[in-house]
C-alpha cells in the first residue's frame, strides 16, 4: 500500500461567515495568538509525515503565498533586530515539506476545490485539511487518519460526535464500530433535516481520501447552497469502495465562524508559554465584572 505523504488545504472559499473582515483578510490566515490558520494546518501536516502540501487559493489570498515565502530583505531586518528564532522557525518549517499552490477559478464548492488537487495527487492517497479547522491534539490529527489508512486501506473520515444543532449544519454520518475509535462508514449526508441525521457524527476538518474520488466528483452535480458539495462524493466513495471514520482526539476550532475564532484565541493564549500568566490575570479580573 502507498505511503501518504501528500496533503491539500482547500482555502478559496469565500467566507461569508466572517464577514466583514473576509472582504480583504482570507480567514485561513486570521490570527490565532501570533500566527495564521494556515501555519497551523502545514505544522500538523508535516508533524505526520506530509512531504507535498497543495493549498488551494484563488483571487485576493496571494497572502498565504507570501508568509510561506522567504524574503531576504525582510530576513536581514530581522537579523539586525536579533530575531533570529524568528527566521529559523519558518525556514525550519518550509525545508520539512514542499508547499505549492494552484487556483481554483471560482468557489463552486469544496467537492470542486478537490478536484483541482488531480493533477498534483496523481493516483496516491492524500490527506485534506479543511482551510479553517484547526484542531489541537497530542498526536497530529492527519497522523491519526494515516493510521487508519495503513491499517485498513480506505479513505478516511475524521469524525467527532455534535450537537443536534450543529448536525444540521454540518454533515451526518451512518456508522458501525469496528474497534475502539474506528467506524465503517456505510452512508452520509450534507447539511440534513434533523429527521434525516444518521448520527451526530459529523466530519470535522479532515478527511484522507483515495483517487477514486476524483472520477466521481467528475459527476457531483451541485448539491446543498449549490455547491458541489465532497460529502456528497463522499457519499458514493463510502456506498462503492468503502470508507472508515476516525473519531479523532483533539479539540477543533471552527475558525471561519467568529465564535470558533474567539474560542481558539483565548484558549491558545492560556497555553501559550510568555502570555498564560498575564493573560490568566487579565480573565480573572475580567470574570469577576461579566
Ligand atoms: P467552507 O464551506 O467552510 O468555506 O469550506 P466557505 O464557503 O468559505 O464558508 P462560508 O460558509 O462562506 O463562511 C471549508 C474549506 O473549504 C474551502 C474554504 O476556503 C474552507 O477553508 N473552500 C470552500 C474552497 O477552497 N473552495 C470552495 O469553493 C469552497
Amino acid at each position: 500500500m502507498k505511503k501518504v505523504t501528500k496533503a491539500v488545504i482547500p482555502a478559496a472559499g469565500l467566507g461569508t461567515r466572517m464577514l466583514p473582515i473576509a472582504r480583504s483578510v482570507p480567514k485561513e490566515v486570521l490570527p490565532i495568538v501570533d500566527r495564521p490558520v494556515m501555519e497551523y494546518l502545514v505544522r500538523e501536516a508535516v508533524d505526520s509525515g506530509i512531504k507535498d502540501i497543495l493549498i488551494i487559493t484563488n483571487r485576493g489570498k496571494g497572502v498565504i503565498e507570501d508568509y510561506f515565502d522567504h524574503s531576504p530583505e525582510y530576513e536581514d531586518k530581522l537579523r539586525a533586530k536579533g530575531k533570529l528564532d524568528e527566521i529559523e522557525a519558518m525556514r525550519e518549517l518550509t525545508s520539512k515539506a514542499n508547499i505549492y499552490f494552484i487556483r481554483q477559478k471560482e468557489p463552486k464548492g469544496l467537492g470542486h476545490a478537490i478536484s483541482c488537487a488531480k493533477a498534483f495527487t496523481g493516483d496516491d492517497p492524500f490527506c485534506v485539511l479543511y482551510g479553517d479547522d484547526v484542531i489541537a491534539s497530542e498526536v497530529p490529527v492527519c497522523r491519526q487518519l494515516i493510521c487508519a489508512y495503513d491499517k485498513y486501506g480506505l479513505g478516511v473520515a475524521g469524525v467527532n460526535r455534535v450537537t443536534d444543532e450543529q448536525i444540521v449544519k454540518y454533515c451526518s454520518l451512518k456508522v458501525d464500530p469496528i474497534e475502539n475509535n474506528e467506524y465503517k462508514v456505510s452512508d452520509m449526508i450534507e447539511k440534513p433535516k434533523i429527521e434525516q441525521k444518521f448520527s451526530n457524527f459529523s466530519i470535522l476538518g479532515r478527511v484522507l481520501l483515495t483517487s477514486d474520488i476524483y472520477d466521481i466528483l467528475d459527476r457531483t452535480e451541485p448539491g446543498a447552497g449549490n455547491e458541489i458539495q465532497l460529502t456528497d462524493a463522499m457519499r458514493e466513495l463510502c456506498r462503492t469502495k468503502g470508507m472508515t471514520a476516525v473519531e479523532f482526539e483533539g479539540t477543533r476550532y471552527d475558525m471561519g465562524s467568529k465564535l470558533g475564532f474567539l474560542y481558539a484565541n483565548v484558549e491558545y493564549a492560556l497555553r501559550h508559554p510568555e502570555l498564560s500568566e498575564p493573560f490568566k490575570a487579565y480573565l480573572r479580573e475580567l470574570t469577576k465584572t461579566l
